[in-house]
């Protein structure tokens, strides 16, 4: 059955896990892993535009991942200025609009150029809004936001930080995906995920392609949200609730 509009999330976030698997799997090495995995979040960005989804959050490198052999991070670097460089225009023809959410701060010259010129390139459209978390931690980012607060001497309420934060500029995950079948949150968005509806997929992110989205998208369809409310207050009289407002 096709979902209703209704059903569709209007923001889905996804680690995007397993491209080492996947890769090992293969004999080839992890890196060859990655490259497929951007060739999966091509696909998987058009897929989501074509359903309607609003905003697409993805992690493509945590703050723990520099933990990693020197080779694989400068690897990832590599592909990512690459993959900015190949397919921001198209991405931009597609009315994509591409942010970049993490810590500036160790990133290197060309990499940190390359995410604010996809910026700057796709700043006007309004399609889809394609967050990509890179050297993003859920942690840094609250401690990041209170800094900021704190700085600026302003008080630190649920609503501040939340405005402080790396995702401010879209509503929260409705849809939480994470791929490679591991059942954790690695320090993806630990503040914005409060309320969101999680689906952990075994498949490897190289293989996450449109039936599975469409799984993922159904399995939420499917679910009752209920924001600390009981179920017969969801179900009656009004069929929609909102989520928790933010403490000012
Ligand atoms: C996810 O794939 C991509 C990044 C963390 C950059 P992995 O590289 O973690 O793949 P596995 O988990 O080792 O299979
Ligand atoms: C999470 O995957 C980070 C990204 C997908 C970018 P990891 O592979 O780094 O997570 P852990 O280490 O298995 O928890
Ligand atoms: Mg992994």
């Amino acid at each position: 059955m096709q979902p209703t509009t209704a059903d569709i999330p209007h923001h889905i976030a996804i680690v995007m896990d397993g491209n080492g698997r996947w890769a090992r799997q293969r004999f080839l090495p992890r890196l060859a892993g990655h490259a497929q995995g951007v060739e999966s979040l091509r696909r998987c960005v058009r897929a989501c535009a074509a359903r309607g989804v609003g905003v697409l959050t993805v992690f493509a490198f945590s703050s723990e991942n520099w933990n990693r052999p020197a080779d694989e991070v400068s690897g990832l670097m590599g592909l990512l200025a690459k993959a900015l460089a190949r397919e921001v225009p198209e991405l931009s023809r597609d009315g994509v609009c591409v942010r970049f959410v993490g810590e500036k701060a160790g990133l290197s010259d060309s990499v940190r150029r390359g995410l604010e010129q996809a910026e700057q390139l796709t700043a006007g459209n309004t399609r889809l809004v394609l967050n990509v978390c890179f050297n993003y931690g859920g942690r840094w980012d609250i401690a990041q936001a209170a800094a900021a607060l704190a700085a600026r001497g302003e008080p630190i309420t649920e609503a501040s930080l939340h405005a402080a934060m790396g995702l401010a500029h879209v509503p929260d995950p409705d849809l939480v995906i994470r791929t490679g079948g591991e059942m954790r949150i690695s320090n993806f968005l630990l503040w914005q995920a409060a309320y969101s509806e999680f689906f952990f997929s075994p498949r490897f992110w190289p293989d996450f392609d449109e039936a599975a989205l469409d799984e993922a998208i159904a399995s939420y369809g499917a679910r009752e949200r209920r924001f600390g409310r009981t179920s017969e207050q969801v179900r009656s009289p009004a069929p929609k609730v909102q989520p928790v407002a933010l403490r000012a």
